[in-house]
């Protein structure tokens, strides 16, 4: 089944009566996966008001094409570029009529102008309209230019009349949508990754941490979205931008990162912790600025908690991978960390090798799971990331078939 996970559906509404059926689009772009803001034309808001596709679409709706203000939240140009896909729906014989003459005389005829992304439209018109000869000529003009058409579809008509022009179910209409884009092997799958360092305060100024960059959960995070999973990152402090259609929750130590990830759980599919975790933290915070004088002062540590044991140890236990930082005895460790941590893949990595791993550019893994073992030669992490999620989507997939998670 196609998904639009992780795609921006911009909904075009024009002022037929079809326009009822919007508010039903809305809602199934949605199910689908898609984010979608709306355009109403003045006639659309005939018909249906712009509060009940705002209610719907959670964005306040796109009217006007002079107005100052909706310009400073999110202008023309950034919503024809915001869009994988405008979907006009219905589209009337006038919008036709003013898309095959290349006008721009208000916002929704502006966007689509401006758009890089694709346009599928579903006409909805009177059956006379849809057959007299200035609308099929219109049509085929858009359609020569790449614009997709669904529909119309034929019977009963809101004026009485039987015919060609009713507007196509929305079913059928999200589902022609969906079908224009390719799904992705992790197509509707839930991912959740931790990445980056922790810190572990010492008192309010000063904290433990280590060098983690955050780039190659980051570059995970990117691949799972590119594979059409809904994709949240709980992040320690890095200096990286969030990849687009992730959801991000900042954290600051291993208890914070705990804490996010568990109520995480019973929506998540696959579990990857490419955190670097501290494993120990000052027994106690001082609640002042540690003050200068002695000659020496002793750190108590303690344990944090481990979170990657605590998913895979969790009633709602998704797909679990972790990663192995080790300097010798590679795979051995890393088999080893699996087993320990009731994990169902690790990711290992020698890192006391010059170049590749922690803080730089490159990595060079193998992919360890409990059938199969994968060396991936040296690469950009992002190249990796992506061979990464290829391979946990295979195995993750392998093993829900065969009833293993
Ligand atoms: O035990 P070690 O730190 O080598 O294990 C590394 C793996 O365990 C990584 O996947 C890391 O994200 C995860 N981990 C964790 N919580 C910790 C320590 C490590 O989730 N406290």
């Amino acid at each position: 089944m196609a998904h639009l996970f992780n795609r921006n559906v911009l909904l075009g509404v024009s002022g037929g009566i079809a326009a009822y059926k919007s508010a039903e689009v809305v809602r199934q772009l949605q199910e689908l996966g898609a984010d979608v803001r709306v355009i109403m034309t003045r006639g659309a808001r005939e018909f249906i008001t712009p509060l009940t596709l705002q209610a719907l679409s959670g964005k306040p709706v796109h009217t006007e094409l002079l107005d100052e203000d909706a310009e400073q939240g999110m202008g023309h140009i950034e919503l024809a570029r915001w869009a994988d896909l405008l979907l006009l729906a219905p589209a009337t014989a006038d919008l036709m009529a003013r898309l095959a003459a290349g006008r721009a005389d208000d916002l929704l005829t502006t966007v689509a102008l401006a758009t890089p992304a694709p346009i599928l439209l579903a006409p909805a018109m009177n059956q006379q309209m849809w057959r007299d000869p200035a609308t099929i000529t219109n049509a085929e003009t858009l359609v020569q230019r790449g614009i997709k058409l669904v529909g119309p579809a034929e019977g009963q008509q809101a004026c009485g009349d039987v015919g060609p022009g009713r507007m196509e179910q929305p079913e059928v209409i999200c589902a022609a949508a969906a079908g224009l884009f390719q799904s992705g092997k992790l197509a509707g799958k839930r991912v959740v990754i931790t990445a980056g360092p922790t810190r572990e305060a010492l008192d309010p100024v000063r904290y433990i941490s280590n060098h983690s960059s955050g780039k190659m959960g980051y570059a995970l995070a990117e691949a799972a979205v590119a594979a059409g999973a809904r994709t949240t990152l709980v992040s320690g402090p890095v200096n990286l931008d969030v990849p687009e259609h992730v959801h991000c929750l900042k954290v600051e130590s291993a208890s914070d990162m705990l804490d996010a990830c568990l109520p995480l759980l019973p929506d998540c599919d696959i579990f990857i912790a490419c955190a670097a975790v501290a494993d120990y933290r000052p027994a106690e915070v001082q609640p002042d600025k540690i003050k200068k004088g002695a000659e020496e002062i002793n750190l108590r540590l303690v344990r944090n908690p481990d979170i990657v044991s605590a998913v895979a140890a969790s009633e709602y236990r998704p797909f679990t991978v972790g990663f192995a930082a080790e300097t010798r005895d590679l795979l051995t460790y890393a088999r080893d960390k699996m087993r320990r941590k009731g994990l169902d893949m690790i990711v290992a990595n020698d890192v006391s090798r010059q170049g590749i791993g922690f803080n730089s550019e490159d990595n060079e893994v193998t992919i360890l799971s409990h059938h199969a073992e994968q060396a991936l030669p040296r690469a950009s992490k992002t190249t990796l990331a992506g061979q990464i999620i290829d391979a946990v989507a295979s195995a993750a997939v392998r093993d829900t078939d065969a009833g293993l998670s």
